[in-house]
């Protein structure tokens, strides 16, 4: 199991034990999750929360933790001979947990009694139905209201926490990113003409593997890079197509890499592609660029739209004033989602906390098309890792809905629109950390202009 050293465990409890000022706080480890029968079980994932308090990445524990007395106490049960029987001997949890810098270690069976038996507990909203389940039990609560009985306090102090990435972390994430990193130059390497998108994504799975690395979320790689989470791979990749690939490596330490790119199935780019594609790129440098401490997310978002429609102007698709069409949401036409989001232990860091929480703290959340799905639009602050990913999408069925509704027919030239049905979709994706005076990509370049794709693919 990767632990950190027991002072990086020591100096993350005693920040929280500060910002959560007081209450015994309880945090329920992940239990396994059982594909098709008990036994049959997915890939375990600790709660990040969790891991990056105590440590430990095992099932079937929970800490308590006394913001009072700073003290903490595991709950959890050493391998019994059947465990160990079927799956091997385990380090004494008593062991494990001095590594962590926690206290006291006491039997999982112990846990019911204790958690009754107290006036108060402070939780996170819990994700998992087994959690939800065991917690309205122990806590008498209905489950229905398990969710929002969460510690918003506890919630808010974590997101404090989490939100400044320490220099260890960086060097994770570096890592993940890295990994991450050869993930896509296989792909570009492997990508040809007649074959299909799950041969790709083996290749994928085989670079990631042979570093000990796990997914940090499933890997979207299709020629209908339009559909946003496409999942399923199992177009052939023809000639004349994109293809988007973004997936990312989550390092033995749980430290997650998002990059995407996207690239043509035979390796060259038309002079459409090249067209639409360098604007993409253009935004994502530009916005990469406008990163530092102080700018909202937000307006870097707008800024991406402006530099869209600007170049979507030139080519004819849109008309008239750019910052108008920014403000009417035209640009959610063509980008429906999100500029990025902060990365961590979670590819979207700390979503199961509450995105506003994480992303707006006091600001309010636009319902417009695209902002709407913006995950990050607070002040940026030194030390905050995001992801950069602008794209262009045809959609084919959202931009007949809204020529149907007569929705900004004063902007867009929903004709000429009509030759990019069969485009798909560009995206380009980069983990960037904010620093002082700007920022910094994560990682070890990865071929990313139209000269350094092509030659890669042409090797
Ligand atoms: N991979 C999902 C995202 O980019 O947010
Ligand atoms: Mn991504
Ligand atoms: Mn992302």
């Amino acid at each position: 199991m990767q632990l950190f050293t027991k002072n990086t465990y020591q100096v993350r409890q005693q920040k929280l034990r500060q910002l959560a000022e007081d209450g015994l706080l309880w945090f329920p480890g992940n239990t396994e999750s059982p594909m098709n029968y008990t036994d049959n079980i997915y890939h375990f994932r600790q709660d990040s929360s969790f891991r990056y308090f105590f440590g430990l990445n095992m099932p079937n524990l929970h800490v308590v933790f006394d913001c009072q007395s700073g003290k903490s106490i595991l709950f959890g049960n050493d391998y019994s001979i059947d465990d160990i029987i079927w799956v091997g001997p385990q380090k004494p949890l008593r062991e494990l947990a001095d590594l962590c810098n926690i206290d006291e270690v006491r039997p999982l069976a112990d846990l019911e009694q204790f958690i009754k038996g107290q006036k108060s507990v402070k939780y996170l909203p819990p994700y998992r139905h087994d959690h939800i389940l065991l917690m309205s039990n122990y806590l008498g609560l209905d489950p229905q209201k398990i969710k929002a009985e969460a510690s918003v306090e506890l919630i808010k102090a974590i997101v404090d926490i989490r939100s400044y990435k320490t220099a260890e972390e960086i060097e994770h994430l570096e890592q993940a990113v890295n990994v991450t990193r050869s993930m896509h130059m296989e792909a570009m390497r492997q990508t040809a003409v007649g074959k299909y998108e799950y041969e790709v994504v083996a290749d994928i799975h085989k670079k990631l593997h042979q570093k000990h690395c796990e997914l940090a979320y499933p890997v979207i790689f299709s020629i209908n890079g339009q559909t946003l989470h496409n999942h399923h791979h199992n177009n052939q990749m023809l000639d004349g197509r994109l293809v988007l690939n973004d997936c990312g490596a989550e390092n033995p330490y749980g430290y997650a890499g998002d990059i995407t790119r996207t690239f043509p199935v035979n390796g060259r780019f038309n002079s459409r592609q090249k067209e639409i594609y360098q604007l993409v790129l253009k935004m994502e440098e530009d916005c990469i660029n406008m990163l530092k401490p102080g700018v909202t997310y937000k307006s870097i978002h707008l800024a991406s739209y402006r530099i869209m429609l600007e170049g979507m102007k030139g080519m004819g698709l849109v008309k008239g004033d750019v910052d108008e069409m920014v403000q009417e949401g035209v640009g959610g036409l063509f980008m429906p989602h999100g500029l990025g989001h902060m990365i961590g232990m979670d590819v979207h860091d700390m979503e199961n906390l509450g995105e506003d929480y994480v992303g707006y703290k006091d600001m309010q959340r636009s319902t417009q098309l695209g902002l709407k799905s913006l995950r990050l639009a607070r002040e940026l602050e030194e030390d905050f890792v995001i992801t950069v990913e602008p794209g262009i999408y045809f959609i084919p069925e959202l931009i007949e809905k809204m020529k149907t509704e007569n929705r900004w027919t004063e902007f867009v030239n929903y004709e000429k629109l009509e030759a990019y049905y069969d485009f798909g979709g560009i995206r380009i994706e980069d983990d960037v950390q904010v620093v002082s005076d700007g920022s910094k990509i994560l990682g070890k370049p990865i071929p990313k202009t139209i000269v350094e794709i092509e030659e890669l693919m042409n090797f």
